[in-house]
């Protein structure tokens, strides 16, 4: 199977120049090393804004040979009076084929519940979109020896509005992102992310990646350890570290 290898750029970079400019690299790169395709699925999640103008990049023909679009959020309705928010088919009507869902900075600094989380799951599903469930305990929790705990119950409530077992696995993939190694340069040792991993294997069947401080030195640790593929936040700013990563996850 493929490995996964996932963009979150979050709230960078601030111009539709620079986001053009980093999806162009990125994309003539994979272009030029095709090999990189046929072992990796490439997704890139840009902000909401650039999403419309980057998928205007990507050829029809040439489908098979380019990164795949993925939004870093969605909101559950269909339609209506949610100011700000931002529908499942929009995101599906600009060829958007990935969405992230309970990312922790939502979690925790916009104070999303698990109650939103798995209304969002349930809506990316339903829409044919493939969700990345992000999932991962705080420092505090670790500390205390809650982890498998947490992720357990995350993990549950995520899925309560999944009804439909078949449904719920098909194209869900879970990224495990433990909350104190994400953007802190102190990535989760691969021999600890591996307990976790063989944890949550017995628990779901989904991909399961890693994030959380991913760079080109430590990406193919993970690998190596059984992940399907990782989740990469500010290493995903520079074009040329992140196609080291791709590289070395082979
Ligand atoms: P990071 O972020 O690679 O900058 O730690 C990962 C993420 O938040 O998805």
């Amino acid at each position: 199977m493929k490995k996964l290898i996932v963009a979150n750029w979050k709230m960078n970079p601030q111009s539709l120049l620079e986001a053009k400019k980093l999806f162009n690299s990125i994309k003539n790169r994979i272009k030029k090393n095709s090999a990189l395709l046929k072992k990796t699925e490439i997704i890139i999640c840009p902000p909401f804004v650039y999403l419309a103008p980057l998928s205007k990049l990507l050829q029809p023909t040439t489908y098979n040979l380019q990164p795949k679009l993925g939004a870093q959020d969605l909101f559950w309705a269909k339609m209506g009076a949610f100011t700000g928010e931002i529908s499942p088919m929009m995101l599906k009507n600009l060829g958007v084929e990935y969405v992230i869902v309970g990312h922790s900075e939502r979690r925790h600094i916009l104070k999303e519940t698990d109650e939103m989380i798995a209304k969002k799951l349930e809506a990316a599903i339903k829409n044919k979109l493939k969700p990345i469930l992000c999932i991962g305990e705080t420092e505090k929790e670790r500390k205390s020896g809650k982890t498998f705990q947490v992720l357990k119950n995350q993990l549950k409530k995520a899925l309560k509005s999944t009804s439909n077992v078949k449904l719920q696995t098909s194209n869900l993939i879970i990224a495990y992102e433990p909350v104190w190694a994400i953007g802190t340069g102190n990535p989760c040792k691969p021999e600890d992310a591996k307990e976790v991993l063989i944890f949550l294997k017995k628990l779901t069947q989904p991909s399961i990646l890693y994030g959380g401080s991913v760079n080109s030195q430590n990406a193919k640790d993970y690998i190596e350890v059984g992940f399907d593929g990782l989740l990469v936040g500010g290493a995903s700013l520079n074009h040329k570290e992140f196609i080291k990563i791709i590289k070395n996850s082979l």
